[in-house]
């Protein structure tokens, strides 16, 4: 038998710990966290918290990020397996190349990334942030990094600014593709969609709603008299939705959840992890102290910038 949630519990109060959990972790990790949200709000809480040890159940670049905000805390990713494959996409090597390409252009990084490439940047952004961020920039070269659907996204926003975008992806939002949702829409017309903008172009033109996980939250409060929304993103925020709308029903676009929206690094964490990692205190991110700072910064001028949503 795992550990039970009370056990756990006690244990982050005994360490100082505060547990955060991204919005796709599975159910049991959501249940056990002080904080559930997304990139942006758990970066927030990140720099709010006076507890001396993060455990932060997301992937290895969000618990990089909450590390290099809070450099003198303990930040500890219970499983080292936890990536991103759209972090996974630019190398420094790649972006130089395309800042060679791109000359005079300002860097706008999307938080998936890792520290080395925030390093590299002139700020960062969230899919929660994103449009504000190039609209506070004072010029109007960008080159947006890494993920092309939210680069492109963004792009019809602020159609007044040049905005050349790198062509990453990831693949769990990748792989939707308009028939799938059309597929869902059959079974229950009068739904309204809900797409995170890192899904593709075609996604995003039938959505009625385009934001980041947590924002969709409040999107569903729009639509009081709405039974059915049709999710396009990972599955596991389904679970937040179900508890903050039990009278709601919730679709995955792609019409079963846990099928393809389905993000595996999001799932490496579960409670013996969790568990594992408040008594063996595993696994701490460390940081080089350059790559630090210079991702501190571009961090440090997102967080200046209010969300868009
Ligand atoms: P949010 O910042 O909207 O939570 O998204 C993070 C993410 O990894 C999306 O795939
Ligand atoms: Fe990375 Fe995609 Fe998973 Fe988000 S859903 S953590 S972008 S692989």
């Amino acid at each position: 038998m795992g550990p039970k949630t009370e056990h756990i519990r006690a244990l982050a109060a005994e360490k100082h710990a505060v547990i955060l959990a991204h919005n796709y972790q599975m159910q049991e990790v959501q249940d056990i966290a002080d904080f559930v949200g997304d990139s942006l709000g758990l970066a927030l809480e990140a720099q709010r918290t006076d507890a001396e040890r993060i455990v932060f159940c997301g992937v290895h670049f969000m618990a990089e990020s909450a590390k290099i905000l809070n450099p003198d805390k303990t930040v500890l990713l219970p499983n080292l397996s936890a990536g991103c494959a759209l972090a996974d996409s630019i190398t420094p090597e790649s972006l130089e190349e395309w800042m060679d390409r791109y000359p005079g252009y300002a860097v706008v990084t999307y938080v998936n990334s890792t520290a080395e490439i925030k390093a590299m940047s002139d700020i960062c952004c969230t899919s929660a942030n994103a449009v504000s961020v190039i609209r506070s920039l004072d010029t109007d070269k960008v080159l947006f990094v890494p993920d092309r659907n939210l680069g492109n996204w963004v792009k019809k926003q602020v159609p007044e600014k040049d905005i050349a975008v790198y062509d990453g992806a990831c693949p769990t939002h990748d792989v939707l593709r308009g028939a799938n949702v059309i597929k869902v829409k059959e079974f229950a017309p009068e739904a309204v969609i809900i797409a995170h903008p890192e899904c593709r172009e075609d996604i995003i033109a039938m959505a009625d709603e385009v934001c980041s996980t947590t924002a969709m939250l409040g999107r569903i409060a729009k639509y009081p008299h709405t039974k059915t929304f049709i999710i396009a993103t990972e599955h596991g925020i389904i679970h937040q939705m179900q508890k903050q709308y039990p009278d709601r029903e919730f679709v995955a676009a792609d019409g079963c959840i846990g099928c393809r929206l389905h993000c595996p690094y999001m799932k490496m964490i579960d409670l013996n992890c969790v568990y594992r990692s408040l008594t063996e205190e595993v696994f701490p991110i460390t940081i080089e102290p350059e790559v630090m700072d210079g991702a501190r910064r571009s961090l440090e001028r997102m967080m200046a910038v209010p969300r868009d949503n």
